[in-house]
C-alpha cells in the first residue's frame, strides 16, 4: 500500500510539472481569431493527458527499476503472475470511455470553429507554384496580400491552379488544403489587429515550397475600407493603360512570386532591367531580351533557358496576344 501511495504523489507531481514544462515552452503562437480560442482549449486539454499519460508510465516505471531490483545475493525466482482479469477489463474500458469523451468534444469543437456567419466577407484565395492571389468578388479587386478587416468573419473560398497547396496562418490556427479543380472552404474571424501575420503554404508542392508565403494584414474597418477604396482606385486607373494592364496580370498570376523586379536574385531570373539586354543562355550564348524573347519566355519558358536557371521549371501560362503585350509593355517599364 505504501508503494502505491507514493507512487501516486509521484505521478501527480511529474504530471504537473510537466504540464507546467511544455505550457511555458511557448508551443504556440499568439491567438489572433475566434477559431484560436476552441482549438487552444483542445489542445490544452490534450496537453494536460499527455502530461498526465507521462507521468502515469515514467514514473511507476523508474520506481519499480529502484526500489524492486535484485538484492544482492539473491539468486531465487520472482513471484510468478498468472494474469488479471479485473485489471485487463479496467484498462480496456477506461481509455474506450476516455476516446469516446475525446471524440465528442473533438466533433463539438469542431462544429464551433466552423460556425458560419451569414454576414461573412468572400475572399477567392487562388494558390499557384509558387504564391497566393486574393481576389475580393464584393469589391472588384484582386491584392497580393491578403486584407482582412478585424471582428468580421471572412469565408475563404480557395482554389489551386496546379498541385495542391494548404493555407496556413499560425496565429488563426486552422488550416486548408487547396484542390486543383475544387472549391475548399475556411473561415477565419480575425480579432487582433496586425501587419506581420503571413500565410505559408503547410503542403510539400515544389522547388519553392518553403517560400510561398505572403503578408496577412488584419486592420480596423475604416482602414480596410480606405485599402479597399485606394485599390479600386488603383485598379480603375490601370487599366487605362497598357502597363496598368499588365501589372493588374501580374499580380493576379503571382509572377513576383518568383521574378523580383528589383534586381534581388528570385527562383526566376529577375526582370529589373531585363527588356532589351543581352541574356546569358544555358550552355553558352546570349539572347537580346526583345519582344519576341519575352513572349516566347512567358508561352514556352523551357525553350530558352537563362544561365544559372536550369533547376528551375517555370509552369506554361497562357495568354492573349493583347495580354502579352500588356506584360511586356510593364517588364519594359522596369528600368
Ligand atoms: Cu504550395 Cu507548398
Amino acid at each position: 500500500m505504501r508503494h502505491f501511495v507514493i507512487v501516486g504523489i509521484l505521478v501527480i507531481a511529474l504530471a504537473v510539472l510537466t504540464y507546467v514544462g511544455l505550457n511555458s515552452a511557448g508551443l504556440m503562437p499568439v491567438p489572433a481569431s475566434a477559431q484560436a480560442g476552441p482549438i487552444d482549449w483542445l489542445w490544452d486539454v490534450q496537453v494536460k493527458a499527455m502530461s498526465f499519460l507521462f507521468a502515469l508510465i515514467v514514473v511507476p516505471m523508474l520506481y519499480s527499476l529502484l526500489v524492486f531490483r535484485r538484492k544482492k545475493g539473491d539468486t531465487t525466482d520472482a513471484v510468478h503472475v498468472e494474469g488479471n482479469t479485473t485489471l485487463e477489463i479496467a484498462w480496456t474500458i477506461i481509455p474506450l470511455f476516455v476516446v469516446l469523451g475525446m471524440a465528442y468534444i473533438g466533433a463539438q469543437n469542431l462544429g464551433e470553429i466552423r460556425r458560419a456567419d451569414p454576414n461573412a466577407m468572400v475572399v477567392n484565395v487562388t494558390g499557384f507554384q509558387w504564391g497566393w492571389s486574393f481576389e475580393y468578388p464584393d469589391y472588384g479587386i484582386t491584392s497580393k496580400e491578403l486584407y482582412l478587416p478585424v471582428n468580421k468573419q471572412v469565408l475563404l473560398k480557395m482554389t489551386s491552379r496546379d498541385v495542391i497547396h494548404s493555407f496556413w496562418v499560425p496565429e488563426f490556427r486552422v488550416k486548408q488544403d487547396l484542390v486543383p479543380g475544387r472549391i475548399t472552404e475556411l473561415r477565419i474571424t480575425p480579432t487582433m489587429l496586425g501587419d506581420t501575420y503571413k500565410v505559408r503554404c503547410a503542403e510539400i508542392c515544389g522547388t519553392s515550397h518553403a517560400y510561398m508565403e505572403q503578408p496577412v494584414i488584419v486592420v480596423e474597418k475604416v482602414a480596410f475600407d480606405a485599402w479597399v477604396a485606394e485599390q479600386q482606385a488603383l485598379a480603375a486607373g490601370a487599366g487605362q493603360t497598357p502597363e496598368g494592364r499588365g501589372l493588374a496580370l501580374v499580380t493576379a498570376n503571382g509572377c513576383r512570386g518568383c521574378h523580383s523586379i528589383d534586381g534581388a536574385p528570385g527562383v526566376g531570373p529577375t526582370w529589373f532591367q531585363l527588356a532589351g539586354s543581352e541574356v546569358p543562355l544555358s550552355g553558352g550564348g546570349t539572347v537580346t531580351a526583345d519582344d519576341a524573347y519575352l513572349a516566347e519566355s512567358i508561352l514556352q519558358p523551357q525553350a530558352k533557358i537563362v544561365a544559372g536557371f536550369e533547376t528551375q521549371q517555370m509552369p506554361t501560362y497562357n495568354f492573349t496576344e493583347e495580354q502579352l503585350a500588356d506584360i511586356i509593355a510593364y517588364i519594359k517599364t522596369l528600368k
